[in-house]
């Protein structure tokens, strides 16, 4: 264990969402270094989230406890008796009903239920989202925790997970400094690596795409990866360093689609990996700067994207959904 960090052995704590593919690899980190976990999940006898009761530790250390964003005595009652929450759970799309409400109001309900429950430290998922959709932003300049997403930009370009994620992380601030809480707040960019989860999520899809032969092309533009594994240690860093404090940009490098499909081709020629760019008339984006400086500071070593890419197509392989 670091110096400086807590023994945080023998905690409850709670895991909201905890089926979802980060908040999966959440609970298995915590659970090896011996918490035990309240997992949060909207149905506990759904298949999908079987795979968390195979964990190591599982059976001694896991509950798994029915509740919904929307239904505030249902956090409450998983919330009761822990001493950390990782406010995990979101919906992940762009459809602005099915996304702005229960990431906000969501949000607001998990604060408010840790607040009651007298919770020491609630570390919340946010988003890059919520860091970098900003078109006065200096492109040249370095992404770092201070900048904060446009919400009008947000808007006019239908870009609801953002706009869904930034105004929910504006809003755990808001209820954190209301009532008393201790809040930090992590931001991934695109998460990627091995799935625990039957399903397929959202970021995994950005890759498989690639690999099934659904994407003909590349897109101009370009986006930060991170390895799942390192988001879930980041959650743990942040919930476990009495000094953490703000916002963590949790990004390991920023690459632009060309670069991220010629990684692909190079490790996995058998793949029908698109090999030209969709035209959109412009020169090749350039790809921005970002901070991990917050997080390699607390002691995080980011695993590399080539790395990241690899462990994400051999668990696709390995959980059949694509051919070897
Ligand atoms: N993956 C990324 O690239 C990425 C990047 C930045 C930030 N994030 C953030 O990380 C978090 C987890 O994302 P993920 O990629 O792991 O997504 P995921 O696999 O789709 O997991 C999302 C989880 O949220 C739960 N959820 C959604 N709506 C809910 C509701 N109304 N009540 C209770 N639970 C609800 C889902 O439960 P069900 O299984 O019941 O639907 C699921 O467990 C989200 O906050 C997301 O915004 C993800």
């Amino acid at each position: 264990m670091t110096a400086g960090k807590q023994t945080e052995e023998g905690q409850t704590v709670c895991v909201t969402g905890a089926g979802g593919f980060i908040a999966s690899w959440l609970v298995k980190l915590l659970l090896e270094r011996g918490y035990t976990v309240r997992g949060t999940v909207r149905n506990p006898e759904d298949q999908k989230n079987a795979h968390l009761k195979q964990l190591e530790g599982a059976e001694e250390r896991l509950t798994l406890v029915k509740a919904d964003l929307m239904d505030y005595n249902s956090l409450l009652n998983a919330i009761n008796g822990c001493q950390g929450v990782f406010h995990v759970a979101s919906p992940v799309t762009d459809d602005p009903e099915e996304m702005v409400e229960p990431a906000v109001n969501g949000t607001k309900n998990v604060l408010d239920a840790c607040a009651v429950a007298g919770v020491r430290r609630v570390v919340f998922t946010s988003s890059i989202g919520a860091v970098y959709m900003d078109p006065s932003r200096d492109y040249d300049a370095l992404v770092d925790e201070n900048c904060w997403s446009n919400l009008d930009y947000c808007k006019e370009t239908k870009n609801w997970y953002c706009y869904g994620k930034t105004v929910a992380e504006k809003a755990a601030w808001e209820r954190a400094k209301d009532k008393g809480l201790d809040l930090v707040v992590v931001n991934p960019c695109v998460v990627l690596g091995p799935v625990l989860q039957s399903s397929i999520n959202a970021s995994i899809i950005h890759i498989l795409k690639y690999l099934t032969g659904s994407a003909k092309t590349y897109a101009n533009s370009v986006q930060a990866y991170v390895h799942v594994r390192d988001v879930a240690e980041a959650h743990i860093l942040v919930y476990e360093s009495p000094s953490a404090s703000g916002r963590y940009l949790c990004a390991e490098s920023v690459l632009h689609r060309g670069d991220v499909v010629d990684l692909l081709a190079s490790m996995f020629p058998q793949y029908p990996i698109p090999t030209k760019v969709k035209e959109d008339g412009k020169p090749r984006v350039k790809p921005w700067k970002v901070s991990n400086q917050k997080l390699k500071d607390l002691g995080l070593e980011f695993t590399p994207a080539k790395q990241c890419l690899y462990e994400t197509v051999i668990s696709l392989q390995e959980k059949g959904h694509i051919s070897k």
